[in-house]
């Protein structure tokens, strides 16, 4: 059976822990990092003391100035749109060009539609999709590209949804769940594929997180509290040590996973 060692260096357990999660000196990249689970993962990420490029198609809704003072790390902010590749690839290449590096890609960047199948028209299911699988597989690849070409490796941690899942209580989600589901397998499908770059891809999907996003369906709001087992709708920081796990190097020997941080949703609701 294998034991827990500490190594030869003498260190303690509990540093040898912290050293396995730190990102110091690491560069990160989050799509979508303006507002939301993408900007409170940009804020976890250099709380372990990651440099931070948000890539957003609108203005962060934080002063990045304090928040670079806050955790002692650099914050950039690169204007982009994730459904065009030249609008993506002039922030990787400038995000080279400034930080020198990438090793680490979130990709949150998304929107959601709540509508019926029967009422989806073609322009919103193409909105869904450009969003949210095709930028996020640009992303992953442009992310890959550089960190194949540093020959570093790295982490790429997608962001899908319980909707990737199961059906969603009381949420006519068809288009959104397709959407995610696409990124939860392209999780494994990349994990297996980048492997031998040692560029591990996992996925985290969220249940329901209080966002802007989710506020849109005011009519669910009960719903959003009340359905999950752990009886509360979630907030962005519970999402933060799932993505800093697959970030960081004690999780090296992980890839191709997802986990679901639904406050226990994406197995069913049990009834007591
Ligand atoms: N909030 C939830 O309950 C929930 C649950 C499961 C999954 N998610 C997923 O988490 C991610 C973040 O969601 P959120 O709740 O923070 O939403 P949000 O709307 O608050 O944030 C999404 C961000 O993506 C950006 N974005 C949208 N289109 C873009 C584009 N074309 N190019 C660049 N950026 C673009 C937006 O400007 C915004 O800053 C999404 O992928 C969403 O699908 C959210």
């Amino acid at each position: 059976m294998a034991s827990y060692t500490t190594g030869d260096s003498g260190m303690t357990r509990q540093s040898f822990m912290a050293s396995k999660l730190s990102l110091k000196n690491k560069v990160t990249v989050v799509t979508g990092g303006s507002r939301g689970i993408g900007l409170d993962l940009a804020e976890s990420t250099a709380d372990l003391g990651s440099d931070v490029v948000l890539m957003d198609i609108r203005e962060p809704q934080t002063d990045l100035k304090e928040l670079a003072t806050k955790y002692k790390t650099r914050f950039k902010f690169y204007h982009t749109d994730v459904t065009e590749m030249t609008s993506l690839q002039a922030s990787f290449d400038r995000c080279v060009n400034d930080l020198g590096k990438i090793d680490n890609c979130i990709t949150a960047a998304g929107v959601a539609m709540d509508k019926p199948f029967l009422d989806h028209t073609w322009d919103e299911c193409r909105k869904l999709l450009d969003v949210n699988v095709l930028g996020s597989f640009f992303c992953a690849q442009l992310a890959a590209r550089q960190m194949k070409e540093q020959q570093t490796g790295g982490s790429i941690v997608m962001i899908a949804s319980i909707a990737a899942h199961c059906a969603i209580p009381a949420q006519r989600v068809s288009m959104y769940g397709g959407t995610k589901a696409a990124i939860k397998l392209l999780g494994q499908t990349l994990g297996a594929e980048l492997a031998p770059l040692n560029i591990r891809v996992n996925t985290v999907s969220p249940g329901f997180i209080a966002t802007d996003m989710s506020k849109q369906f005011t009519e669910l709001q009960d719903v959003f509290r009340n359905v999950p087992p752990l009886g509360r709708i979630g907030e962005t920081g519970d999402l933060a040590m799932a993505v800093a796990y697959f970030l960081c190097s004690g999780s090296s020997y992980t890839t191709g996973a997802d986990l679901a941080v639904t406050g226990g949703l994406h197995n069913g609701r049990i009834e007591l």
